[in-house]
């Protein structure tokens, strides 16, 4: 399984420190959760991750190749996936549509028509369309297929995203704020949906400010407060670290 390795990312936008020597890894199968307060730095590292921006410096390997100097779409194709938190999805195609999308671009790049990251249907060589179905199944979508994307709630939509972003069979995806947007059923459910992607050897770093969430579902932590990481560990350890509470959680979380 793959594995995403980030070390010593530093990127200033000119006087600002916004990541300062952030290093972590995202195995196949784990949920590393990115928290911290607004403005922290978190979609810089995705965005250096995923090379949206070019980082002052530091390293990114995906699967033990240094990916740092690829376009986003090289890296794409090596199996990094992401959502975004301003929300990228084709709001005038359907939810089917959107899905499509990803599952279409893949084939043009990938020759055999699909990879090896077959997490979504147990190794079953699929038709696009039988994919495009069961990604829609398993996000709850079926119902939405035919609508609209643009007239969806923005929790939907998020959704949408996500399913644009698996039909690419990345091997490590980001999510930034994938749960804003759902209620509280939606969010138990969607928390459920991560546990059986990692399950199946996604590996996913998550960024997200429902701190139920992210403590129920994650592996391990990472939390970044003005672009540094100040605490690493599971959900208890996170918990307990004075300078999180002091700088993120508040008392009493
Ligand atoms: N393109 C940019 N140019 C200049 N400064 C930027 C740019 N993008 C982000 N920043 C700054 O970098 C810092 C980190 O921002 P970032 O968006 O990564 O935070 P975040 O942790 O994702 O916050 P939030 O939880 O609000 O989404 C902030 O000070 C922000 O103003
Ligand atoms: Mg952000």
């Amino acid at each position: 399984m793959s594995t995403l390795e980030v070390s010593d990312l530093t990127v200033r936008f000119g006087g600002n420190l916004a990541v300062s020597k952030v290093s972590l890894s995202v195995a196949g199968g784990e949920i590393v959760g990115l928290i911290g307060p607004n403005g922290a730095g978190k979609t810089t590292v995705f965005n250096a991750v995923s090379g949206v921006i070019t980082p002052t410096s530091g390293k990114v390997a995906l699967a033990g190749r240094d990916i740092s100097k690829l376009p986003t779409y090289k890296r794409a194709r090596a199996g990094l996936g992401r959502t975004f938190q301003r929300l990228e999805v084709f709001s005038s195609l359907s939810v089917r549509g959107n899905v499509q999308v990803g599952l279409e671009i893949r084939k043009s790049w990938s020759r055999r028509g699909g990879c090896d990251r077959q997490y979504l249907a147990d190794g079953a060589d699929l038709s696009a369309d039988s994919e495009v179905s069961l990604i829609l199944d398993r996000l709850d979508l079926l119902g939405l297929a035919d609508e609209i994307v643009g007239a969806l709630p923005t929790g939907q939509a998020r959704l949408v995203e996500l399913g644009r972003a698996l039909a690419a069979r990345p091997s490590i995806i980001l999510l930034d704020e994938p749960a804003s947007g759902l209620d509280e059923n939606e969010t138990t459910r969607f928390g459920e949906l991560l546990r059986s992607l990692s399950g199946a050897g996604l590996g996913i770093l998550l960024v997200e400010h429902d701190v139920g969430l992210v403590m129920e579902v994650c592996d391990s932590l990472h939390v970044l407060d003005f672009g540094t990481v100040i605490a690493s560990g599971d959900a208890d350890e996170v918990r307990q670290n004075a300078a999180v509470v002091d700088a993120y959680l508040g008392a009493g979380t």
